[in-house]
C-alpha cells in the first residue's frame, strides 16, 4: 500500500491519513519517553504490545457502549481510528495515591482514595502539562461546563470498566490517563475516548506482589518494560502464552 500522508507525530505514535475521510491510521512506535521526553529510549516490541492492548481496551469499551475513536486493528503496529478534534486536556482518574499526586500532596504511594478522583492537566509540553481546575478550563474556552460533566462521566465509566477487567486478572488499576476528542455530525457534537489506553498511560500493580506492570518500570528503572507489558497482555489473553517455548504438542489429561 502506498505510504500515507503523515498528519502528526507524537512521542509514542504517528497519525497518518486514513483510507476514508474522517478516518486516520494510528501507528504505535517503540519509543518510550518520560519526564516530558527528558528520558528517552527505544524498547523493541513496545509498539506492538500497546497496539494490541489499546485495541483490547478500546473495543471492550465500544462493546459496553462507551464511545471511542477505535474502529479496528489493521496490523501489528497500526489501527484504524475515527478522526477527532482532541480536547487539549489529559484526564486522569486516580483510585489509589501515586505518582504526581503523592508528590504534590505528600500522600504515601499506595494509599487508597475514598473515591475516584478526576483531574485535568492542560496538554502543553512547553509548560510541562500543568494541573488545571474546571475554572481554568471554562475561562480559557478549552471545554464547556457541559463538556466537563460529560468528560467526568466518560472517565468514570472507563475507570469502572478498566478496574474490573484488571481486577479479574489480579492487577490493581491505580490510576490512568485518557484523552477525549470531539466528533462532529453536522451541528451535533459528541465526545469519545481517543488516543490510546495502554500500560504507557496507566499505573498497574500486581495485587499480590505490588510489582509495577506499567511505564513506571521505565520511568523508575525497575527492570524490563517489555516483560511487564507482556505479562499484562498474557494475563488478559491478548497474547498467547509460551509461544516462544512451545516445541511440541502436549497432552492435556
Ligand atoms: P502522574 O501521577 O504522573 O500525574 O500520572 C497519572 C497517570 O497518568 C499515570 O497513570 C500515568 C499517566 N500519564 C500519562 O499517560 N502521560 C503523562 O504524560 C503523565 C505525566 C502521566
Amino acid at each position: 500500500m502506498a505510504r500515507r500522508k503523515k498528519i502528526y507525530e507524537g512521542k509514542a505514535k504517528i497519525l497518518y491519513e486514513g483510507p476514508e475521510p474522517g478516518t486516520l491510521v494510528q501507528y504505535f512506535k517503540d519509543d518510550a519517553t518520560a519526564f516530558n521526553a527528558e528520558k528517552h529510549d527505544v524498547i523493541e516490541g513496545k509498539g506492538v504490545l500497546n497496539n494490541r492492548l489499546s485495541e483490547f481496551f478500546m473495543s471492550g469499551l465500544n462493546a459496553i457502549g462507551v464511545p471511542t475513536h477505535f474502529i479496528k486493528r489493521l496490523n501489528m503496529r497500526e489501527q484504524l481510528v475515527r478522526q477527532v478534534e482532541i480536547i487539549p486536556l489529559e484526564v486522569v482518574v486516580r483510585n489509589t495515591a501515586a505518582g504526581s499526586m503523592s508528590k504534590r500532596l505528600g500522600i504515601d504511594e499506595g494509599t487508597p482514595l475514598p473515591r475516584p478522583i478526576v483531574e485535568f492537566y492542560f496538554k502543553d509540553d512547553a509548560l510541562g502539562d500543568p494541573l488545571v481546575t474546571e475554572e481554568h478550563i471554562i475561562a480559557f474556552g478549552w471545554a464547556s461546563q457541559q463538556d466537563l460533566d460529560d468528560m467526568v462521566a466518560l472517565a468514570l465509566r472507563v475507570n469502572d470498566f478498566l478496574s474490573g477487567v484488571m481486577m479479574a486478572v489480579g492487577i490493581k488499576l491505580v490510576d490512568f490517563k485518557i484523552e477525549i476528542g470531539r466528533i462532529w455530525d453536522g451541528d451535533f457534537m459528541r465526545l469519545v475516548v481517543a488516543d490510546e489506553i495502554s500500560p504507557d498511560s496507566c499505573r498497574l500493580w500486581d495485587i499480590k506482589t505490588g510489582q509495577h506492570l506499567d511505564k513506571d518500570v521505565f520511568r523508575r528503572d525497575l527492570g524490563s518494560l517489555t516483560d511487564a507489558y507482556t505479562e499484562v497482555a498474557k494475563r488478559l489473553g491478548v497474547l498467547p502464552t509460551n509461544v516462544t517455548h512451545a516445541t511440541k504438542p502436549t497432552l492435556i489429561n
